[in-house]
């Protein structure tokens, strides 16, 4: 497994992450001013994940260039993601990579220190100075379920098919994908759906909360780029400042959230007229 950066790290130039590296991974990235666009990029395999892929995740985080305001996540081809690459269940695994039995074989610590820096490649898409938009047609299942999780915003196509199936091959969604989900569904309907590994279309997926605008597959690009035009018309320091207090806000009652609401503005305040 590649070396994973710490998601807290930022300010990196994109050309930090080869290009080629990534090609071989299956991921394609690309920087355009304030937008940065990862593409999950092996359409014949339905974009099936790897160990890999969740390095590269997390490389592409920690080297992300200070400028960047909206990261867009999407997938070619077919299906947003098929999940894990399912040859991790096999013995001989994914070339290079291992398979979940070599895993396990991990003494002590290491395994579960694997796990973690897996999910190093999703937790920075919640960072406070970017909003993050996953843009899913077609399957998103398991670990492609998760990645659509980790993002603030999901703009789905009308064939959409979510699938939360790791607790059907006899694993539990660890992918940092359980609490958004609950966050989003509330806790009823997150048992609903990780506990029968049921499929949600989009109409579903629309009234349940978990995307934000459903369009046919034709329009998925321009309804992201609209999106983010949307996103980039704020003012960039206010929308960090504001996606902090959203993102505390459940945590802290009324008066901690309203004196966390005060600290911002003063900060603002002095910022623009300090
Ligand atoms: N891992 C590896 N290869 C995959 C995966 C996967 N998860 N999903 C699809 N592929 C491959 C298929 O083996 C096939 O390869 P081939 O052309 O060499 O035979 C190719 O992608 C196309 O797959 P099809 O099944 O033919 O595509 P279709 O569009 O009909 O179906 C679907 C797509 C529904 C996603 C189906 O491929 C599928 O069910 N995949 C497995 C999903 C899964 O169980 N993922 C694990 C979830 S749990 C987790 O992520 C932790």
């Amino acid at each position: 497994m590649a070396g994973a950066a710490a998601p807290q790290q930022r300010g990196g130039n994109a050309e930090d992450v080869s290009a080629e590296a990534l090609a071989e991974i299956g991921l394609r990235y690309e920087v355009d001013g304030e937008i940065a666009t990862i593409t999950l990029n092996r359409p014949d395999k339905r974009n099936a994940q790897t160990f890999a892929t969740w390095s590269a995740l997390a490389d592409i985080g920690g080297n992300l260039p200070e400028q960047i305001r909206v990261v867009v996540v999407k997938g070619e081809g077919p299906s947003f993601s098929a999940g894990i690459d399912l040859r991790m269940f096999t013995p001989e695994g994914v070339p290079g990579q291992g398979s979940f039995s070599s895993a396990a074989a991990l003494e002590g610590p290491a395994f579960e220190e694997r796990l973690r820096q897996a999910q190093q490649g999703f937790l920075w898409l919640r960072r406070p100075e970017i909003v993050s938009i996953a843009a899913v047609q077609g399957h998103a299942i398991g670990a492609g379920f998760q990645l659509a999780l980790a993002c603030d915003l999901r703009i789905i196509t009308n064939d959409v098919k979510f699938c939360m199936k790791e607790p059907a091959l006899g694993l539990v969604p660890d992918l940092t994908g359980t609490k958004p989900l609950v966050e989003l569904v509330g806790l009823a309907k997150a048992i609903d759906l990780c506990l029968t590994a049921r499929t949600v279309e989009a109409d579903e997926a629309m009234r349940i909360g978990l995307a934000e605008k459903v369009v046919a597959r034709s329009d998925l690009a321009k309804a992201v780029q609209d999106k983010i035009a949307e996103l980039l018309s704020t003012n960039r320091d206010a929308a960090a400042a504001t996606k902090r207090l959203l993102q505390g806000a459940r945590g802290r009652t009324l008066e901690e959230q309203s004196a966390a609401e005060g600290a911002e503005q003063a900060k603002r305040l002095r910022a623009l007229f300090g």
